[in-house]
């Protein structure tokens, strides 16, 4: 399923990431929001650097309830600012025990509010408190099981008193003591503290995770630690999310101008209206058109924004400059790097002619975010751009706005619907940048390009004809350069073959193909042979990823 799980790959990709970074990672800065109209009941999360500290915003974003993330460093500004009603401590690549290793400033424990220790977190409160923290003898990575000891608020409607539950654990350090006031709850095997409460004080620890989906009861658990322990109500909804990021990107574009571009997908669009929403026409959205688009797309965003949103958009209909360029090009990482190359190039050129701007919009999702905070809290900024127009601030000189780089797909989903933006809009399969040009092994030509883009969409008129469209996470056609003899009518053919790919993902990092029915095959085959003048054969790739991967090229 598409959507619903992509926090499983976020969690274990990043999980990865969080195992291998004992190296400094680069620092993020922490979103600055200064709401204009009070604030909602917050939690501050306190970031020591972990891989995977956003996932804990989303617990508490899916528990209702708003949060921010704040690099240590930054910690306690945060917390005079926000006012939260309580504390989480991430995980950290870093070890409590050893020299000019992160600590959780002082006036957090002097705040009266609860906290709860993830990990790291737990060492470092442990420690910070009078407790013990030391270098363990093996660690525990991965799955784990633990055994409850004791009844805990966080195991409430959960898990009782002897039940073994699963858990995810990454960790060498343990603490060994610890301080006062502080019962076991929980124990596994390689850590006797696997939970820890002290409930006068409202201060508790876990020596798991549980942010990452490995840990299947963790959701539930941080919601009892965010509604029942710090006493939120949980009502907080992706309306208030809009309402909180309009006052963000207020707050750092001020009068400034803003330019935006579309790709036809849905992250760019979703920020773009957002970012309308919140400094109307300060913004312009540039979109260029490469003529590699799927069927109608092109005419669909024009439509969407310019008589829809009334958006300012500069629509540039670049297809014969891209089909020129791709005249003889073959080989397909020499096609990806001119339309790379050639997008920035006319981007930059509108955006030149629109009078420039001060800040890049960019739809960046977390799972593209691949920075974290160092525990050193250095103070470079590296941005990691996984977006078409890479590069082009630099060249610029200009700031981005990535209003939405905390959140997951499916999150950016609910956040366009709640936007306003169209079902059918909001839930479209991802598209490469390189459009149509990657799925046309050998020469891509405007006569070619048609005929995919006929192909295609039949194939996908037949998927949501048959309901299945939103079970699948990627389903498009490829144009092969192999032509094959056939027969119609009385008449031999000798035309092109096409392939039908589908598959199923969480991120697009792996991916199995989709298992339609024969018969549904059967007849999107027939179709295209039937419709599309140029197709006389069509394939379907059993390939999943890896080996294969979902784009042909
Ligand atoms: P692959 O083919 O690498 O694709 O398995 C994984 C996912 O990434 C998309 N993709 C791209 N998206 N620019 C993009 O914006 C690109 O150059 C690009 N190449 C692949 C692909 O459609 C799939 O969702």
């Amino acid at each position: 399923m598409r959507g619903k799980d992509d926090t499983a790959a976020g969690a274990g990709r990043n999980f990865r990431l969080a195992l291998d970074s004992s190296a400094r990672l680069p620092y993020r800065p922490a979103m600055t929001i200064q709401p204009e109209e009070s604030a909602p009941e917050s939690i501050l999360i306190v970031d020591f650097g972990s891989q995977v500290t956003q996932l804990i915003a989303r617990r508490v974003r899916e528990a209702g309830v708003y949060s921010e993330i704040a690099p240590f460093t930054q910690a306690e500004a945060a917390f005079h600012r926000m006012k939260p009603k309580g504390i989480i401590l991430s995980g950290s690549p870093a070890s409590v025990p050893a020299d000019g290793s992160p600590r959780a400033p002082q006036v957090l424990f002097d705040s009266g509010l609860p906290i709860l220790g993830i990990c790291y977190g737990q060492q470092v409160m442990s420690h910070q408190l009078g407790g013990k923290v030391e270098p363990g003898d093996s660690g525990e990575f991965g799955r784990a099981f633990l055994t409850v000891t004791e009844p805990c608020v966080l195991f409430d409607g959960l898990w009782s008193q002897g039940e073994r539950h699963q858990v995810w654990m990454s960790h060498g350090d343990k603490v060994t003591q610890f301080a006062p006031g502080f019962r076991i709850v929980a124990v596994s095997d390689g850590a006797p503290f696997a939970v820890i409460a002290n409930d006068e004080k409202k201060y508790y620890g876990t020596q798991f995770h549980p942010e990452v989906v490995h840990t299947p009861d963790g959701g539930k658990l941080i919601a009892n630690f965010v509604r029942h322990v710090c006493g939120c109500a949980g009502d907080w909804t992706m309306a208030e999310f809009r309402k909180t990021k309009i006052a963000e990107i207020r707050a750092q574009v001020g009068d400034a101008r803003v330019i935006c571009g579309l790709s036809g997908g849905v992250d760019s669009a979703v920020a773009a209206v957002l970012i309308h929403e919140a400094i109307g026409d300060q913004l312009t959205c540039v979109f260029v058109d490469h003529g590699l688009m799927r069927l109608g797309e092109a005419e669909q965003v024009v439509s969407l924004f310019r008589n829809h949103y009334h958006i300012p958009l500069v629509h540039v209909d670049v297809s014969t400059l891209f089909l020129k360029g791709l005249e003889g090009v073959t080989d397909p990482e020499a096609k990806r790097k001119f339309i790379g190359k050639t997008f920035i190039d006319v981007f930059e050129a509108e955006a030149r002619k629109v009078g420039g701007a001060d800040f890049l919009a960019q739809g960046t999702l977390y799972p593209d975010v691949i920075e974290s905070v160092s525990f050193t809290g250095g103070p470079s900024v590296t941005i990691k751009s996984h977006h078409n127009v890479g590069g082009l601030p630099e060249r610029m000189n200009m700031k981005l706005v990535e209003p939405l780089r905390e959140l997951f797909k499916d999150e950016v989903r609910a956040l366009g619907r709640e936007l306003g933006l169209p079902d059918i809009f909001v839930g479209r399969h991802p598209f490469p940048g390189p459009g149509l040009a990657i799925r046309i092994p050998g020469e891509v030509t405007r006569e070619r390009c048609d005929i995919l883009r006929k192909a295609d969409a039949i194939y996908l008129e037949e998927i949501r004809n048959a309901g299945l469209y939103d079970a699948i996470w990627q389903a498009f056609a490829v144009l092969l350069p192999v032509r094959t003899v056939g027969v119609m009518g009385d008449h031999r053919t000798y035309d092109s073959v096409c392939a039908l790919r589908a598959v199923t993902s969480t991120d697009g990092m792996t991916a199995d193909i989709y298992p339609f029915d024969a018969g549904f095959l059967s007849r999107v085959a027939t179709r295209i042979v039937n419709e599309v003048k140029g197709i006389n054969r069509v394939v379907y790739d059993y390939t999943s990823k890896p080996p294969g991967t979902i784009e042909w090229e």
